[in-house]
């Protein structure tokens, strides 16, 4: 499942319990919070673990005022009117890596907009890597959550996340 082994020996916090969705949008928000500007962040978990509620919580967390659907079917979903601009994926029905080519995937990955993709395992091989990586997991009728970063920038992302519990 792992795609890359973090960087210095980042390794996955310890789970956390959402007890609801609105605590996963909660937690989706504080992500995009401390996200700040640009960056990529992979989303594991099981259809249904709540990806997408998070992502939806971010990006209304970062000022976005209308829906936010899941983009199964169309790869990807554009929020271009926030800063930093977020690019939602879900690469579930990815039939091969290649077509993120087409997709011009390099233009989404610049470094300066904030990437969130659901299931990356699809991409692997031609998906750019992630600053930080979260999983979800369904536990009876809550999610559970951990992340963990993967660069330089994940970790500064992390350690924020956990400022912003500590003065809570
Ligand atoms: N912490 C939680 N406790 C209980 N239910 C939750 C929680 N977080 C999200 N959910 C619910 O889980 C369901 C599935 O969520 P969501 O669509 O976000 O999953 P997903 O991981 O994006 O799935 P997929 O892989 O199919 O895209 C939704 O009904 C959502 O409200
Ligand atoms: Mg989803």
């Amino acid at each position: 499942m792992k795609i890359n082994n973090g960087v210095d020996g980042m390794a996955w916090g310890d789970w956390e319990t959402l007890a609801d969705a609105d605590a996963t949008e909660a937690w989706g928000a504080a992500l995009g919070r401390a996200c700040g500007n640009g960056a990529v962040v992979y989303l594991f978990g099981d259809l249904g673990a709540g990806k997408t509620t998070l992502c939806r919580g971010l990006l209304h967390g970062l000022g976005h005022q209308g829906n936010v659907k899941s983009p199964t079917y169309t790869l990807v979903e554009p929020y271009e009117d926030i800063r930093p601009r977020v690019y939602h994926f879900d690469l579930y029905r990815l039939a091969d890596p290649e077509e993120l080519e087409f997709m011009g995937i390099r233009d989404y990955f610049s470094g300066e907009h904030l990437c969130l993709v659901e299931w990356p395992q699809r991409g692997q091989g031609l998906l750019p890597s992630a600053d930080c990586e979260v999983e979800l997991q369904v536990v009876g009728t809550h999610r559970q959550l951990r992340c963990r970063a993967c660069t330089r920038e994940g970790k500064s992302i992390v350690m924020r996340m956990q400022q912003a519990v500590r003065t809570s």
